[in-house]
Protein backbone atom coordinates (compact mmCIF):
# COMPACT_ATOMS: atom_id res chain seq x y z
CA UNK A 1 0.00 0.00 0.00
CA UNK A 2 1.59 3.47 -0.81
CA UNK A 3 0.14 6.06 1.86
CA UNK A 4 -0.19 9.42 1.18
CA UNK A 5 2.68 11.81 2.35
CA UNK A 6 2.99 15.52 2.65
CA UNK A 7 5.82 17.32 3.49
CA UNK A 8 5.98 20.48 5.70
CA UNK A 9 9.32 22.24 5.55
CA UNK A 10 10.89 24.29 8.18
CA UNK A 11 13.59 26.77 6.60
CA UNK A 12 14.60 27.68 10.31
CA UNK A 13 15.73 24.15 11.20
CA UNK A 14 15.81 22.78 7.52
CA UNK A 15 13.44 20.19 8.64
CA UNK A 16 10.93 18.06 6.69
CA UNK A 17 8.04 17.14 9.22
CA UNK A 18 5.38 14.62 7.50
CA UNK A 19 1.64 14.08 7.46
CA UNK A 20 1.89 10.29 6.23
CA UNK A 21 -2.41 9.48 5.54
CA UNK A 22 -3.94 5.76 4.72
CA UNK A 23 -5.09 6.11 0.95
CA UNK A 24 -8.25 3.89 2.15
CA UNK A 25 -9.14 5.87 4.83
CA UNK A 26 -8.96 9.64 7.04
CA UNK A 27 -6.28 8.16 9.56
CA UNK A 28 -2.64 9.43 9.31
CA UNK A 29 0.73 9.86 11.37
CA UNK A 30 2.67 13.15 11.71
CA UNK A 31 6.65 12.27 11.67
CA UNK A 32 9.00 14.83 13.61
CA UNK A 33 7.13 17.74 13.84
CA UNK A 34 8.57 21.16 14.72
CA UNK A 35 8.11 23.56 17.31
CA UNK A 36 9.33 26.92 16.88
CA UNK A 37 12.22 28.46 19.30
CA UNK A 38 13.96 31.28 19.15
CA UNK A 39 16.77 31.01 21.58
CA UNK A 40 18.23 34.45 21.28
CA UNK A 41 14.51 35.37 23.61
CA UNK A 42 14.16 31.81 25.21
CA UNK A 43 10.04 31.81 23.06
CA UNK A 44 8.55 29.54 21.66
CA UNK A 45 6.41 29.69 18.51
CA UNK A 46 3.78 27.15 17.11
CA UNK A 47 3.84 28.28 13.84
CA UNK A 48 5.25 25.30 11.83
CA UNK A 49 2.95 22.77 14.14
CA UNK A 50 -0.22 24.85 13.14
CA UNK A 51 0.46 24.65 9.77
CA UNK A 52 0.26 20.71 10.02
CA UNK A 53 -3.18 21.02 12.17
CA UNK A 54 -5.01 23.17 9.95
CA UNK A 55 -3.96 20.64 7.44
CA UNK A 56 -5.22 17.77 9.16
CA UNK A 57 -8.33 19.74 10.22
CA UNK A 58 -9.03 20.81 6.60
CA UNK A 59 -8.89 17.25 5.62
CA UNK A 60 -10.79 15.63 8.43
CA UNK A 61 -7.58 13.80 9.36
CA UNK A 62 -7.59 11.55 12.19
CA UNK A 63 -4.24 11.49 13.67
CA UNK A 64 -3.47 8.08 14.88
CA UNK A 65 -0.07 8.34 15.55
CA UNK A 66 2.68 11.32 16.44
CA UNK A 67 6.22 9.36 15.31
CA UNK A 68 10.13 10.31 16.60
CA UNK A 69 12.66 9.10 14.24
CA UNK A 70 14.85 10.42 17.16
CA UNK A 71 15.80 12.50 19.82
CA UNK A 72 16.86 15.72 17.86
CA UNK A 73 19.24 18.15 18.46
CA UNK A 74 18.36 20.82 15.64
CA UNK A 75 14.68 21.50 17.05
CA UNK A 76 12.18 21.22 19.62
CA UNK A 77 9.48 18.39 19.01
CA UNK A 78 5.93 20.04 18.52
CA UNK A 79 4.44 16.15 19.29
CA UNK A 80 2.88 17.10 22.69
CA UNK A 81 1.28 20.53 21.47
CA UNK A 82 -0.45 18.51 18.58
CA UNK A 83 -1.20 15.92 20.61
CA UNK A 84 -2.90 17.82 22.63
CA UNK A 85 -4.70 20.06 19.68
CA UNK A 86 -5.62 16.57 17.86
CA UNK A 87 -5.17 13.60 19.93
CA UNK A 88 -2.92 10.61 18.82
CA UNK A 89 0.10 8.87 20.56
CA UNK A 90 3.79 9.88 20.62
CA UNK A 91 5.84 6.65 19.58
CA UNK A 92 10.13 6.66 19.90
CA UNK A 93 12.56 4.14 19.74
CA UNK A 94 12.85 2.13 22.86
CA UNK A 95 16.70 3.38 22.94
CA UNK A 96 15.54 6.52 24.16
CA UNK A 97 16.17 4.83 27.89
CA UNK A 98 20.33 5.12 26.60
CA UNK A 99 19.78 8.93 25.17
CA UNK A 100 18.06 9.72 28.80
CA UNK A 101 20.52 8.89 30.74
CA UNK A 102 22.93 9.92 28.38
CA UNK A 103 21.64 13.68 28.61
CA UNK A 104 20.02 13.40 32.11
CA UNK A 105 23.86 13.16 33.39
CA UNK A 106 24.92 15.81 31.04
CA UNK A 107 21.81 18.15 32.33
CA UNK A 108 21.95 16.88 36.16
CA UNK A 109 18.57 16.16 36.05
CA UNK A 110 18.39 14.59 39.20
CA UNK A 111 15.86 11.48 40.05
CA UNK A 112 12.92 13.39 39.15
CA UNK A 113 13.56 13.10 35.46
CA UNK A 114 12.76 9.23 34.18
CA UNK A 115 15.24 7.83 31.99
CA UNK A 116 12.66 4.85 31.37
CA UNK A 117 10.80 6.46 28.33
CA UNK A 118 7.67 6.92 30.22
CA UNK A 119 7.28 10.11 29.09
CA UNK A 120 6.26 8.60 25.49
CA UNK A 121 2.96 6.54 24.93
CA UNK A 122 5.02 3.90 23.02
CA UNK A 123 8.44 2.78 22.62
CA UNK A 124 9.15 0.89 19.28
CA UNK A 125 11.84 -2.01 18.80
CA UNK A 126 14.10 -3.33 15.69
CA UNK A 127 10.79 -5.32 13.74
CA UNK A 128 7.74 -3.97 15.44
CA UNK A 129 4.95 -2.69 13.70
CA UNK A 130 2.00 -0.75 14.03
CA UNK A 131 -0.75 0.53 11.91
CA UNK A 132 -1.88 3.81 10.78
CA UNK A 133 -6.00 2.97 9.79
CA UNK A 134 -5.55 0.30 7.10
CA UNK A 135 -1.45 1.02 6.44
CA UNK A 136 1.13 -0.60 8.31
CA UNK A 137 4.10 0.41 10.04
CA UNK A 138 7.41 -1.74 10.15
CA UNK A 139 10.14 -0.44 12.45
CA UNK A 140 13.87 -0.59 11.24
CA UNK A 141 16.43 0.62 14.07
CA UNK A 142 19.11 2.31 12.47
CA UNK A 143 21.52 3.43 15.68
CA UNK A 144 24.40 5.68 14.64
CA UNK A 145 23.38 9.36 14.26
CA UNK A 146 21.72 8.32 18.01
CA UNK A 147 21.65 4.81 19.77
CA UNK A 148 17.78 5.07 19.24
CA UNK A 149 17.41 6.45 15.68
CA UNK A 150 14.72 4.19 13.96
CA UNK A 151 13.56 4.44 9.98
CA UNK A 152 10.02 3.59 9.89
CA UNK A 153 8.69 1.64 6.83
CA UNK A 154 5.17 2.78 5.83
CA UNK A 155 3.34 1.09 3.04
CA UNK A 156 6.03 1.52 0.38
CA UNK A 157 7.65 4.47 2.02
CA UNK A 158 10.57 4.40 4.41
CA UNK A 159 10.80 7.71 6.78
CA UNK A 160 14.75 7.46 7.51
CA UNK A 161 15.31 10.53 9.92
CA UNK A 162 18.49 11.59 10.45
CA UNK A 163 20.49 8.35 8.74
CA UNK A 164 20.42 8.81 4.78
CA UNK A 165 20.17 12.24 3.60
CA UNK A 166 19.56 13.30 -0.28
CA UNK A 167 22.17 11.17 -2.49
CA UNK A 168 24.01 14.56 -3.36
CA UNK A 169 24.48 15.58 0.13
CA UNK A 170 25.36 12.34 2.16
CA UNK A 171 24.71 11.16 5.22
CA UNK A 172 23.95 12.14 9.32
CA UNK A 173 26.81 13.33 11.53
CA UNK A 174 27.81 10.95 13.97
CA UNK A 175 29.39 12.66 16.46
CA UNK A 176 26.99 13.66 19.39
CA UNK A 177 27.31 11.10 22.32
CA UNK A 178 26.32 7.65 21.63
CA UNK A 179 26.87 8.05 18.30
CA UNK A 180 28.81 6.01 16.21
CA UNK A 181 29.97 6.13 11.98
CA UNK A 182 30.85 2.28 12.27
CA UNK A 183 26.86 1.76 13.34
CA UNK A 184 25.57 3.99 10.85
CA UNK A 185 27.30 2.51 8.20
CA UNK A 186 25.54 -0.92 9.16
CA UNK A 187 21.82 0.90 9.98
CA UNK A 188 22.28 2.32 6.22
CA UNK A 189 22.77 -1.42 4.85
CA UNK A 190 19.75 -2.43 6.16
CA UNK A 191 17.94 0.64 5.17
CA UNK A 192 19.55 0.06 1.35
CA UNK A 193 18.27 -3.88 1.75
CA UNK A 194 14.54 -2.18 1.12
CA UNK A 195 13.44 -2.69 -2.56
CA UNK A 196 14.93 -0.41 -4.71
CA UNK A 197 11.64 1.35 -5.55
CA UNK A 198 10.93 2.49 -1.91
CA UNK A 199 10.56 5.55 -1.48
CA UNK A 200 12.55 7.54 0.73
CA UNK A 201 11.72 10.65 3.19
CA UNK A 202 14.76 12.57 4.76
CA UNK A 203 14.35 14.35 7.89
CA UNK A 204 16.41 17.18 6.85
CA UNK A 205 17.84 18.86 3.81
CA UNK A 206 20.36 21.51 3.31
CA UNK A 207 20.61 21.96 -0.71
CA UNK A 208 23.76 20.48 -1.64
CA UNK A 209 26.36 22.14 -3.74
CA UNK A 210 25.20 23.04 -7.35
CA UNK A 211 21.75 22.13 -6.07
CA UNK A 212 19.46 25.44 -5.59
CA UNK A 213 16.18 24.30 -4.32
CA UNK A 214 15.25 21.72 -1.26
CA UNK A 215 14.36 18.16 -2.07
CA UNK A 216 13.44 15.55 0.53
CA UNK A 217 12.31 12.57 -1.17
CA UNK A 218 13.96 10.05 -3.05
CA UNK A 219 14.72 6.23 -3.60
CA UNK A 220 16.25 3.25 -2.13
CA UNK A 221 17.69 2.71 -5.51
CA UNK A 222 18.92 6.47 -6.30
CA UNK A 223 20.84 6.11 -2.82
CA UNK A 224 22.53 2.80 -3.88
CA UNK A 225 23.56 4.18 -7.02
CA UNK A 226 24.15 7.87 -6.19
CA UNK A 227 24.68 8.45 -2.27
CA UNK A 228 28.05 10.61 -2.40
CA UNK A 229 28.83 8.88 0.89
CA UNK A 230 27.81 5.26 1.14
CA UNK A 231 26.51 4.80 -2.82
CA UNK A 232 28.61 2.54 -5.60
CA UNK A 233 28.98 -0.38 -2.25
CA UNK A 234 31.41 2.17 -1.08
CA UNK A 235 32.82 0.18 1.90
CA UNK A 236 32.67 0.30 6.05
CA UNK A 237 36.01 1.69 6.10
CA UNK A 238 36.45 4.49 3.85
CA UNK A 239 33.04 5.73 5.05
CA UNK A 240 34.20 5.42 9.24
CA UNK A 241 37.51 7.40 7.75
CA UNK A 242 35.33 9.98 5.53
CA UNK A 243 32.32 10.34 8.85
CA UNK A 244 34.64 10.91 11.23
CA UNK A 245 36.94 13.16 9.39
CA UNK A 246 34.21 15.12 8.55
CA UNK A 247 32.45 15.12 11.86
CA UNK A 248 35.57 16.89 13.50
CA UNK A 249 34.89 20.08 11.45
CA UNK A 250 31.06 20.82 12.38
CA UNK A 251 29.77 22.79 14.70
CA UNK A 252 27.13 22.30 17.23
CA UNK A 253 23.76 22.59 16.14
CA UNK A 254 22.67 25.93 17.39
CA UNK A 255 19.37 24.63 19.43
CA UNK A 256 21.30 21.62 20.56
CA UNK A 257 20.81 22.74 24.20
CA UNK A 258 17.53 23.75 24.09
CA UNK A 259 16.29 20.35 21.94
CA UNK A 260 17.90 18.10 23.88
CA UNK A 261 16.22 19.36 27.37
CA UNK A 262 12.54 19.30 25.73
CA UNK A 263 13.04 16.10 23.11
CA UNK A 264 14.56 13.51 25.84
CA UNK A 265 10.87 14.66 27.59
CA UNK A 266 8.59 14.14 24.84
CA UNK A 267 8.68 17.51 23.68
CA UNK A 268 7.61 18.77 26.98
CA UNK A 269 9.40 21.62 28.69
CA UNK A 270 10.86 20.32 32.09
CA UNK A 271 9.07 20.92 35.13
CA UNK A 272 7.96 24.62 35.84
CA UNK A 273 9.24 26.15 39.18
CA UNK A 274 7.35 26.87 42.38
CA UNK A 275 6.06 30.07 40.61
CA UNK A 276 4.81 28.54 37.48
CA UNK A 277 8.08 29.68 35.72
CA UNK A 278 10.14 27.18 33.55
CA UNK A 279 13.97 27.30 32.69
CA UNK A 280 16.41 25.28 30.38
CA UNK A 281 20.01 25.08 31.44
CA UNK A 282 23.25 26.10 29.38
CA UNK A 283 25.61 23.30 30.79
CA UNK A 284 28.98 24.63 30.30
CA UNK A 285 32.05 22.49 28.88
CA UNK A 286 30.26 19.33 28.51
CA UNK A 287 29.23 19.23 24.81
FE1 LIG B 1 19.14 14.46 14.41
Amino acid sequence: MSPEVTAFFDEATNTISYVVKDPSGSACAVVDSVLDFDYSSGRTDTRSADAIIAFVKDHDLKVEWLLESHVHADHLSAAPYIQQELGGKIGIGDRITVVQDTFGKVFNEGTEFQRDGSQFDALFKESDSFHIGQLRGDVLHTPGHTPACLTYVIGDAAFVGDTLFMPDFGTARCDFPGGSSETLYNSIQKILALPDETRIFVGHDYKAPGRDDYAWETTVGEQKALNVHVGEGKSAEEFVRMRDERDATLAMPKLIIPSLQVNMRAGRMPPADDQGDVFLKVPVNKL
